[in-house]
């Protein structure tokens, strides 16, 4: 899990850089983010060392070097698309109450706001300012809002006082980063399978038919079923992405190759994801030698490729079996036809043509049709965001397909 450690100002900051450590056991990267405050206790360097990455300082700066430029004015979003789980060790008071009130004047703050991830912060000031109804108010709100709280440890401060607000105990943070990341492991028990990509469909050697397929929507699928824990098989058409962590890719050319690929690695699959755009045709000939350019008009026949969505969700058994639909017209009608032509059990329809949708853009704008009439329509958001929502809903359609006999059985 990709985690982005805030530290903030105080004498417990030199404990963070054990947390990075133990994170990366655990086999956490680790993006460490340091408020001005934190870098008056413990130097960036220390944490970079550590977690060998750069840290990130200040908004607007995005480093030690100071040159303030657009890519780091934005960094901000581009970490918080990054990060799996806050965690700030030590948190202050005062970014206790930054992220209560939604303040944004620095990195760490700006980035709880853009972030959608879950948050985990480890309080550690003096008892007075811990105990004050100012704090306690800030942190009734945080909890409220779903922000889990390990709550500081009594013993001697910093300060001289005794009482509660020594940061937690390492052992303590570490259980409450655990429970969060097993409870995102909601595919655990799942083998997902994906295709992705464009197929190739060779007419000579150097020429072949194929389409505006990247890949991004199939590989994002296949990245966020692996976060959530799935074993994942990747069949993929030739892009040029990088495979991602934890997941298998398997590489075709042509929708036959695809074919033969999906059909060995179907069985084992509980949920499966057909996102490449599969060439319907491809050259009836296959030249050997490179076709000679001649006059008048070249006329290439093309026969039917398999659709291999369909093949493998004729007898799919319980499997749950997930398509795409790629239109440019009368998306819903289309959409529901393939969801019953092809039995899928969700289909997710795109207007290609829409802005912000479509092919080689790293965002979506979709509707999933489902087998039990739950139209989902999503604004335009970030395809590993709809990846995650194509999954939610997967899961979600599975119980509701499960818990259907069980209620005809109490009826009869
Ligand atoms: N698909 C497939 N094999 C094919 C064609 C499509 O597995 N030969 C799958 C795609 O991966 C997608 C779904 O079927 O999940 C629909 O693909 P799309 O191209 O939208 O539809 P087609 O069935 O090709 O219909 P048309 O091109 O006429 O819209």
């Amino acid at each position: 899990m990709r985690i982005t450690l805030g530290v903030t100002g105080g004498v417990a900051a030199y404990k963070s850089a054990e947390l990075v450590r133990r994170l990366q056991t655990e086999g956490h990267t680790v993006q460490v983010v340091m408020t001005r405050a934190a870098r008056e206790f413990v130097t960036p360097l220390t944490f970079a060392a550590l977690s060998g990455q750069k840290v990130i300082t200040d908004l607007f700066t995005g480093g030690e070097s100071g040159d303030a430029n657009l890519e780091s004015a934005i960094e901000h979003v581009a970490v918080a698309q990054r990060t799996d789980l806050l965690l700030v060790a030590p948190a202050t008071a005062d970014t206790l109450a930054k992220f209560a009130r939604g303040l944004a004047d620095d990195f760490l703050s700006t980035l709880y706001l853009a972030s959608t991830a879950p948050v985990v912060l480890a309080p550690a000031m003096n008892v007075n300012m811990w105990q004050h109804p100012a704090t306690q108010e800030n942190l009734f709100s945080l909890r409220k809002r779903g922000v889990r709280i390990v709550e500081p440890g009594e013993g001697y401060l910093a300060c001289g006082m005794t009482g509660p607000g020594r940061l937690a105990a390492q052992e303590e943070i570490l259980k409450a980063v655990r429970e969060i990341v097993e409870a995102q492991q909601d595919l655990a028990a799942e083998t997902v399978l994906v295709t992705a990509g464009p197929t190739c469909e060779d007419l000579d050697p150097v020429r072949f038919i194929t389409n505006r397929s990247s890949g991004k929507m199939g590989y994002a699928v296949a990245e966020a079923a692996a976060r959530r824990g799935a074993k994942v098989i990747l069949i993929a058409g030739p892009t040029s992405l990088e495979t991602p962590v934890g997941v298998e890719r398997i590489d075709v050319r042509t929708a036959e190759e695809m074919l033969r690929a999906v059909q060995a690695q179907f069985p084992a699959a509980t949920i499966a994801v057909f996102v490449a755009a599969v060439s319907d045709y491809r050259p009836a000939e296959l030249a050997l030698t490179k076709i000679k350019r001649k006059d008048g008009a070249l006329t290439i026949r093309l026969e039917p490729n398999p659709d291999i969505l369909a093949t493998m969700a004729r007898d799919k058994g319980d499997r749950l079996v997930v398509g795409f639909a790629a239109e440019t017209d009368h998306v819903a009608e289309n959409a529901r036809k393939k969801l019953a032509e092809k039995n899928a059990d969700l289909i997710v329809a795109n207007d290609v043509t829409a802005e912000g949708a479509g092919f080689d853009v790293d965002t979506n704008i979709v509707t999933i049709f489902s087998r039990d009439a739950r139209d989902l329509p999503l604004p335009r958001m970030r395809k590993a965001e709809v990846a995650q929502r194509i999954l939610d809903e997967a899961l979600r359609l599975r119980s509701a397909l499960r818990s259907k006999p069980a209620t005809h059985r109490a009826g009869d």
